[in-house]
């Protein structure tokens, strides 16, 4: 297929400017962004003019309406993500739609039946898969080096990073804190290189104490402490149907040492450290004759922009008819567990995950 795809812009932000919109542009012979819609004119206007598009709107239901239209990207605030979503699906458009895919299970569940029912591709913008570490461990798990892997502890974890612009504290528009916002990477890179296995339950807990405590510095800028509604840490622990088990820890804020983002595997063949990115990304664990060994791959794949490297799956997946790089139901899995988990934290009990659709 050699058409042009012609792309929209709902939501023109900070990761549509910095991210999807250099994506788009960085494939000019595959598609063309040409509207940008964002509620705020002037940021429509400003990401317009800086990317060449002629087309600018404060309603996104009006860049639906242009039937020229084959793709949009989603990058919204999260409470954002649903009606966009599924109004895009059902006039006809392919969707990629920023992480987490929405607020809650339900919401993201509508979004997977939108997405079958239209038949249009609908993509989770998780871009960590993209990454190096994440190629090169993938074909590693795949070629049988770690064996099973029946545990693994996945830490997004940041001592002083809340993010101080837009609304990423203000629950009603987020659904939550770190969990959702940068736990939901690295859950999400530790269940696709677990081979995405089912969620059965979890538990969990979360806290507010730090990030509403006005005595603390946030490294990052600063935000009006009474306006923070969401957690600065979580921890869960979630069982999965294959008897497999993952720790989760996520934090805008906790009192440790730097900022770790990564997963380790636990296999019954070798172990794993595998970072998102940085230098000597992965680590393995090895028992060869005896002896122990730790192994550190030296070529692990360098993809510039893990970013651009997903939107160009998503146009590459549209133009080939291929399924979705990132499916719609990874997305609910993961908003699936995220529910269970803020349950948990609530009732005090181990809860119950459905991602079924
Ligand atoms: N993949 C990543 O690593 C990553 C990084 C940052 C943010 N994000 C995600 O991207 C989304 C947006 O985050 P951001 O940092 O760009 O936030 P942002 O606040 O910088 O941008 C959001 C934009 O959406 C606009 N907007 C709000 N409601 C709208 C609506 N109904 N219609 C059209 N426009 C609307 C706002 O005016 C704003 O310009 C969030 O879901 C966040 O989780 C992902």
């Amino acid at each position: 297929m050699s058409k042009k795809l012609k792309i929209g812009l709902i939501g023109t932000g900070g990761i549509a400017v910095g991210c999807h919109m250099p994506g788009y542009a960085s494939i000019p012979d595959q598609c063309e962004m040409v509207a940008a819609c964002d509620v705020n004119r002037e940021a429509a206007t400003k990401a317009a003019e800086k990317f060449g598009i002629a087309r600018v709107t404060t309603d996104y239901k009006e860049l639906l309406a242009d039937p020229e239209i084959d793709a949009v990207s989603v990058t919204t605030p999260n409470a954002f993500h649903m009606q966009p979503t599924i109004d895009a699906l059902r006039a006809g458009k392919h969707v990629l739609c920023e992480k987490p895919l929405a607020m809650n299970a339900d919401e993201a569940r509508a979004m997977c039946r939108a997405a079958k029912e239209s038949g249009k591709l609908l993509q989770v913008a998780l871009q960590t898969r993209f990454g190096g570490p994440a190629r090169f461990m993938r074909t590693f798990i795949d070629n049988g080096h770690l064996g099973d892997v029946y545990y693994a502890r996945a830490w997004a974890l940041r001592r002083r990073g809340v993010p101080h612009w837009g609304v990423f504290i203000d629950k009603e528009k987020q659904g939550g804190g770190p969990l959702i916002d940068i736990g939901v990477h690295i859950l999400d890179f530790t269940l696709y290189l677990m081979g995405y296995p089912k969620p059965v339950a979890a538990s969990g807990k979360t806290w507010d104490i730090l990030g509403k405590d006005p005595t603390i510095a946030n490294f990052w800028g600063e935000y009006d402490r009474t306006k923070f509604t969401v957690e600065d840490f979580a921890a869960g622990f979630i069982r999965f149907d294959n008897g497999a088990v993952v720790t989760l820890e996520s934090s805008f804020m906790a009192n440790m040492e730097g900022d770790p983002f990564q997963t380790q595997l636990f296999g019954t063949k070798a172990g794993a450290i595998v970072r998102g990115w940085g230098d000597n990304p992965v680590r393995i664990f090895k028992e060869i004759d005896r002896q122990f060994f730790e192994l550190n791959p030296q070529n692990v794949p360098q993809v510039e922009s893990s970013h651009t490297a997903e939107v160009q799956a998503f146009v590459r997946a549209i133009l080939d008819g291929g399924p979705s790089p990132v499916p719609g139901e990874h997305g609910l899995i993961l908003n699936a567990i995220f529910d269970a988990l803020y349950k948990s934290s609530e009732t005090g009990r181990e809860e119950p995950i459905d991602a079924s659709y």
